[in-house]
């Protein structure tokens, strides 16, 4: 697994490992944290592109792909470090994999490949057309992934993500949200909760929604983590698919809000600013066809995620982790 030290690769490494699989971890810590890769796996510090080769020669069966660079903002500001890093760094994994025989891989797409949608609920057919190079990477992605699935006998699966959101809270096991620059909404309004920042800021109410603010869809990280496993277990010789992980629901800022107000019983003070520039007004995934083809099915609503995600942020702040 690469990216296994970050938020969504280490709930996935977690719930591999508590299902009995060999895990190896491959993670050059530049956003991720070493104390994050869960007991049980195997954790190898370095790069894809120095190392991947020969952490695929020691009996690896199968590839999920997290490392990445995520911030839609930063793509925007430094194009070239998101083609290099999320284009470059994949074909550089997918040529250690061909040449060590590895033919099976998960990857991290996301919701960012649609950019501005027609229309929700989006569906895998709905036209790609990103609108920042953190997108546009990961469609890119996408293609070189069919491309060695024809030409070379690969099973890819490509999980387009939603909002992600929660954490995973198992025993003593507690993998969360720890990003250096949180640009994540229920990650700040739970600082804000925390006292960690002192406002919320609300980026536009001035939306074609019900309430003026950004409609999005969000999805907890354990159910997230589930469609892995089942996406790992569905890689077909061949095929490329491509499924969009969502609850189907959307919710607005102001609702988010609403639920994290209700969940800490704290006032969680917000003041609406500007709009962010890239942010679509609503974004609401169909997740109908990996329910058909894998049979997977989001099981955490919004309150549990919050739950979860302010249980996490709790113990981050109690023990001065934050
Ligand atoms: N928001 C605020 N204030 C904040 C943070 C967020 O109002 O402090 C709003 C945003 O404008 C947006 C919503 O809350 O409407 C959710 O924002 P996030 O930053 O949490 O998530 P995004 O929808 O921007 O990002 C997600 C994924 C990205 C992906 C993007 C595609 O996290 O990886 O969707 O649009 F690229």
């Amino acid at each position: 697994m690469t990216g296994g030290a970050g938020y969504i690769g280490s709930v996935v490494a977690a719930r591999l490992v508590a299902e009995g699989h060999d895990v190896v971890v491959l993670d050059d810590l530049s956003t991720g944290h070493a104390d994050a890769v869960p007991r049980g796996a195997m954790f190898v510090h370095g790069d894809l592109r120095a190392d991947a080769a020969g952490v695929l020669n020691g009996g690896i069966e199968a590839v999920l792909h997290f490392a990445a660079r995520s911030l839609v903002g930063e793509s925007v500001a430094n194009p070239a470090l998101y083609w290099a890093s999320n284009l470059g760094g994949t074909l550089a994994l997918l040529e250690a994999m061909r040449v060590a025989g590895v033919r099976s891989i998960v990857f991290s797409s996301t919701a960012a490949t649609y950019g501005e949608p027609d229309s929700v609920p989006v569906r895998e057919s709905a036209p790609a057309r990103p609108t920042s190079p953190y997108g546009a990477s990961k469609l890119a992605v996408d293609t070189v992934l069919a491309e060695y699935c024809l030409m070379h006998g690969f099973g890819a699966v490509s999980l387009r993500y939603f909002n992600v959101a929660g954490a995973y809270l198992e025993g003593d096991v507690r993998l969360g949200e720890r990003h250096a620059r949180e640009t994540h909404l229920i990650p700040n309004i739970l600082s804000v909760a925390l006292g960690g920042q002192e406002e919320l800021s609300i980026f536009g109410d001035d939306y074609p929604t019900a309430d003026g603010s950004c409609v999005r869809d969000y999805i907890h990280v354990r159910d997230l983590a589930d469609a892995h496993l089942l996406a790992l277990a569905g890689c077909t010789p061949g095929r490329h698919a491509v499924y969009n992980l969502g609850n189907g629901n959307g919710y607005s800022t102001f609702e988010v809000l609403a639920a994290c107000r209700e969940v800490t019983g704290t006032e969680i003070p917000a003041r609406v600013g500007g709009r962010r520039p890239g942010d679509p007004a609503v974004l609401i995934a169909s997740s109908e066809l990996i329910g058909l083809e894998l049979n997977w099915r989001p099981e955490r609503d919004l309150s549990a995620m919050v739950r979860d995600a302010w249980d996490f942020a709790r113990w981050r702040w109690r023990d001065g982790r934050a």
